[in-house]
């Protein structure tokens, strides 16, 4: 054995025995309001969340439109400023890192948006979107430059030929594979997806989320992935965490969720998703009449009541908390929580 070999050796051994925490991004109690100026009650958009989020692992975070999920990734990674609460990156407390502090934790976390178009710039080449990054944390040679751009472009299916390529050239499904491998550029630990097949023709999106099955497969990444229904996460997420109105309705692994669902919101979200054989539809009711509450004023107790077909006096005074009622490891915010079996889908 070399003296090269033994010390890696050495380094893999310490590497699987040593008691290295794998949580990598942990939020307590986080609170985001945006304030619209005095007199007027501030948005609640994220109104006391805790998660986790441990390497290698896929969180999928579901909600209705405007229910605070964009904010609470945005704050998780400190590009808004949490109202309260405490944010842990690998066990350090970041929540009140400053800029130079939070460039290697910007580095290991990074955020793909839902919108390929919007979040590309125009006026650059695919190269130069995908090498951006290396060049602000000015790792651009260090990191091999070109040749690293051109082999992520492979890795993400994109033919390195189209490096000088603009993004109108692109189509949306290429457009947020660039997205992709800018995001993968300074060999992040975590990638926060928002809502990344959102905005693309339902052909399309099978092949992204495939894409980043395989990435996470082979790269060992984290990922938090956002979507606004229980659709685009089964295929992903080991876990789930269902949100309303600013708070987390209920969390578990993903068998869990999709065949024992507990919250009645969960249970109508799932009920949403479309299934081929009408006669296997479920028979829980859909989405109450009625829409999102303003979270500049959510309903008092449970936030869900105006929308829930269980709602009874106790629900309009008594928040429920989440906990996890049946001991199964898989936490609730409901009075009435009950598991229903779903039809398998
Ligand atoms: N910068 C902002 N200023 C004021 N209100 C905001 C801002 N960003 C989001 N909101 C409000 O916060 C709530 C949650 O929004 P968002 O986090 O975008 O939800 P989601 O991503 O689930 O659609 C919404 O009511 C939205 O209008
Ligand atoms: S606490 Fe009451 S209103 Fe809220 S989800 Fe449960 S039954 Fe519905
Ligand atoms: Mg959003």
């Amino acid at each position: 054995m070399t003296t090269t070999e033994a010390r890696e050796a050495v380094a893999a051994h310490s590497e699987a025995s040593s008691s290295e925490p794998t949580e990598l991004l942990r939020v307590e109690d986080l609170v985001t309001w945006f304030s619209r100026g005095r007199g007027i009650p501030p948005v609640r958009a994220v109104d006391g969340v805790s998660l986790s989020l441990h390497k290698g692992e896929a969180l999928g975070l579901v909600g209705e439109s405007g229910c605070g999920k964009t904010t609470l990734a945005r704050t998780a990674v400190r590009l808004i400023e949490p109202t309260a609460g405490r944010i842990w990156f690998k066990g350090q407390d970041i929540t009140e890192h400053g800029r130079r502090q939070l460039a290697p934790v910007r580095r290991s976390l990074q955020m793909v948006f839902q919108d390929p178009y919007a979040s590309l710039n125009p006026r650059m080449t695919a190269g130069e979107i995908v090498a951006q990054p290396l060049r602000i944390h000015h790792r651009y040679r260090h990191a091999g430059g070109r040749a690293k751009v051109a082999e992520l472009f492979e890795l993400v299916g994109l033919d390195p030929d189209h490096l000088g390529r603009f993004p109108h050239e692109f189509s949306g499904g290429q457009r947020q594979r660039i997205g992709i491998a800018r995001a993968l550029v300074l060999d992040p630990e975590v990638i926060v997806f928002d809502e990344p097949v959102s905005s693309l023709d339902v052909s399309i999106r099978a092949q992204i989320i495939n894409l980043l099955a395989d990435l996470r497969d082979e790269l060992g990444l984290a990922y938090l992935f956002i979507a606004h229904d229980l659709s685009v996460v089964r295929h992903i997420a080991d876990r789930v965490a269902v949100m309303y109105l600013g708070v987390i309705v209920e969390t578990g692994e993903r068998r869990a969720i999709y065949q024992q669902p507990m919250h009645p919101y969960t249970q109508a979200l799932l009920a949403a998703v479309p299934i081929p054989d009408p006669s296997r539809r479920d028979r829980a009711r859909p989405l109450a009449a009625g829409e999102l509450p303003t979270a500049a004023r959510p309903p008092s107790g449970c936030r869900f009541r105006t929308r829930c077909w269980k709602a009874d006096d106790r629900c309009a005074c008594e928040p429920p908390e989440l906990m996890d009622r049946f001991d199964h490891g898989h936490p609730s915010a409901c009075h009435y929580a009950a598991p229903r079996e779903a039809v398998e889908r």
